[in-house]
């Protein structure tokens, strides 16, 4: 693992997306696994930044979400699909047919988890997944205790991340319960891994996930398997990683 760190927020933002940049800039065609959460918004806007200026172009590229919430439709301002298209799609010029995100309101969500991983494949896979990393070691909605060798899958959400995501919603009532997610086995299969953290909340979770034992009770500790991955953080994220 490669260990990035950066002095805060927006230079750990300029450095991860200076690395997706560099991915389309080598590989136009490239297929980025995209994340929501609040730790990527400053990435998505450098990058619109930067296609606005002339330096990047998404035309090619293909985007693949990692999850989304059961029973938000995509004009649901609380969807993933709502914040990549207002945070990220709608700036550049990626092709929409070329954005996935599972549906939040596929009537079969066993056929749903199905058409996801067969869209996975069809692009031959992931080149470059940006993660963030839950407070409990979630990546995706791969809660602590889920199988590795997960596939894309419908998830129940623990207490711990409703109450997270809460944030965003008028009531804790409205925070749905189920979510689509890749699995850990779909993230695994990505060939290069960007992980990305700031804060000092995130940094006793990085602490565990790296130099803890590898766990399905902190997935995020399976990265350690993974032969590319770089952790961006900042200091305070990375302030209980030794350096190396
Ligand atoms: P955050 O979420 O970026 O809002 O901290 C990260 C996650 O839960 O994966």
């Amino acid at each position: 693992m490669r260990v990035i760190r950066a002095t805060d927020y927006d230079d750990m933002c300029r450095k991860a997306a200076n690395i997706l940049s560099a991915q389309v800039i080598l590989k136009p065609n490239s297929v980025l696994g995209l994340a929501t959460g609040s730790t990527p918004l400053g990435v998505y806007k450098l990058l619109a930044e930067w296609y606005a200026e002339g330096d990047m172009d998404f035309s090619e590229t293909a985007s693949i979400n990692l999850d989304e919430y059961v029973g938000l439709a995509p004009d649901n301002p609380q969807s993933y699909r709502y914040y990549m298209y207002n945070n990220f799609f709608r700036h550049v010029n990626i092709k929409q047919e070329n954005a996935h995100l599972p549906n939040g309101l596929a009537a079969d969500k066993t056929e749903e988890c199905a058409r996801y991983e067969a869209i996975i494949r069809s692009y031959n896979g992931i080149d470059m997944q940006l993660l963030g990393i839950g407070h409990n070691g979630h990546i995706g909605f791969n809660e602590p205790g889920t199988a590795f060798e997960k596939d894309t899958h419908c998830v129940s959400l623990t207490e711990s991340t409703i109450r997270a995501n809460r944030r965003f919603f008028d009531n804790e009532s409205d925070v749905p319960r189920f979510a689509y997610t890749m699995g850990i086995r779909t993230i695994m299969q990505a060939r290069h891994i960007v992980l990305i953290a700031s804060g000092v909340g995130k940094a006793e979770i990085l602490r565990e996930s790296f130099t803890g034992p590898m766990t399905p009770q902190v997935p995020a500790s399976i990265l350690q398997l993974h032969s590319n991955v770089v952790l961006v953080g900042d200091e305070e994220a990375l302030s209980r990683l030794q350096r190396e």
